[in-house]
């Protein structure tokens, strides 16, 4: 295991480009704002200025109102599509005028990476005095979703691109783009000429994608006008752990600080609210899962993905709940040719175990979803997540998503030498 850490530092010093950390060479060549939480969790166990650094640069492009990013294109290169020329983030009057970026965001996980920075952190008085200004520019951005994303006051926040969830083409989202009528744009992707294009989105999905930020571009980015106009609007349960777990984060560390008792206050009652709608609206009594709901059409998206296990890191669920998602997992993902977590229901006519979200392992939800076994004392099948992932790594490469078949053909897809894949190796094995 002491060489699989080295090699996975390797990873992580080669992905480093002064100041903020690439997800891999080649296929995606800027700054990603989950990965770069995810990766300084890694780089704290090993290098904490640098992990100071990656969410500081992260968190240097935030955007007046709040907003941070899924991409920043720190460098100019063609060598990916679609580049800061299609996103034109400059449309909305808040973006950064120091970097492009896109102009959706991702996962909100900046807030739990800083708390694991402070308790991975060796002098932790040090880490808390370099992070408490990030911790406030996080809070901006959590104001910035409750009060621009969460168009019925509900306490859940909504996505409106595929893009925004991580969970890029996932089958979950067939249901929506069967809604769409997108034009047929003409581009020349990039990321097949990294990546087999077999184990990468369609042609007619990236239709959609495009066609979407198009409608946002229309309207300058306006969230009133998305809200109103979007074609994928979306609550997610991945989204919504991540930004829940992140209000949990805040209000430790702002208790560590002292000083804070109104942001306190607003984090706790946007907590509460957020926790009593998740359980109430996003779990589906019938598929023992929680599940997504699609808030364009107005109807829930009955399917099993990764994501529906993910509530457990923030501790959403009752004990009694969680019993049924850790029974659901096993049945439906964890049979003994299978290694956890397919990030899709492989019982559905709709997975794939080689493309992208459609099937694979990817290790980020699986940290996730094992940190969540954890918290409720399922060790079994938080041991069997971790050793699993750590077996796909060492069997395979430091990949993108691996296979979740158990057999001859089961390898690693997508990008190698993937910074979070190594940065989240790290966290697992220094875990105890
Ligand atoms: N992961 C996306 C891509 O495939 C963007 O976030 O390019």
């Amino acid at each position: 295991m002491k060489e699989l850490q080295e090699k996975a530092v390797k990873v992580l010093e080669k992905n480093w480009k002064n100041g903020f950390s690439i997800p891999c060479e080649g296929l995606y060549p800027f700054q990603w704002n989950w990965d770069s939480g995810f990766i300084a969790i890694g780089l704290a166990h090993v290098d904490m200025e640098k992990a100071i650094q990656e969410m500081e640069t992260l968190l240097d492009a935030q955007w007046e109102n709040g907003f941070i990013p899924h991409i920043i294109f720190h460098t100019e290169t063609d060598s990916y599509f679609p580049g800061a020329d299609f996103h034109c983030s400059h449309l909305h009057p808040s973006a950064s005028k120091k970097y492009k970026s896109t102009g959706m965001t991702q996962p909100p996980v900046a807030g739990f990476a800083l708390h694991k920075l402070y308790t991975i952190s060796k002098d932790s008085k040090n880490t808390l005095l370099k992070i408490a200004p990030l911790l406030d520019k996080v809070y901006k951005n959590h104001q910035y979703f409750y009060n621009h994303r969460d168009i019925h006051n509900e306490g859940l926040v909504y996505i409106y691109h595929n893009w925004e969830s991580g969970t890029d083409n996932s089958p979950l989202w067939d249901d929506i783009f069967s809604t769409m009528q997108s034009p047929e744009f003409t581009f020349e992707r990039r990321d097949t000429t990294h990546v087999d294009a077999s184990q990468r989105p369609s042609k007619k999905e990236y239709d959609h994608y495009l066609n979407i930020i198009e409608i946002a571009k229309e309207h300058n980015y306006s969230d009133e006008k998305i809200a109103e106009l979007s074609p994928f609007l979306v609550q997610d349960p991945l989204f919504n752990t991540m930004l829940i777990k992140s209000n949990e984060s805040l209000i430790k560390m702002y208790k560590i600080l002292g000083n804070n008792e109104e942001k306190i206050q607003q984090l706790e009652t946007w907590q509460q609210k957020s926790i009593q709608s998740f359980n109430k609206k996003l779990f589906n009594e019938e598929l023992g899962a929680y599940i997504h709901y699609d808030l364009r059409n107005n109807t829930p998206l009955n399917h099993i993905s990764s994501s529906s296990f993910t509530p457990l890191y923030a501790g959403i669920p009752s004990k009694e709940r969680a019993l049924i998602l850790l029974k659901t997992m096993i049945e439906k993902f964890g049979n003994d040719h299978q290694y956890l977590c397919a990030s899709f229901d492989p019982t559905s006519e709709r997975y794939n175990p080689k493309k992208y979200w459609r099937g694979p392992v990817w290790i980020n939800v699986n940290w996730i979803i094992y940190n969540g076994l954890k918290k409720y004392g399922f060790s079994v099948v938080a041991e069997r997540v971790k050793n699993d992932s750590l077996a796909l790594v060492e069997k395979y490469g430091f990949y993108e998503y691996f296979d979740a078949r158990k057999n001859e053909e089961t390898t690693g897809y997508g990008g190698n030498n993937f910074s979070w894949t190594a940065a989240l190796l790290i966290d697992m094995l220094n875990n105890h």
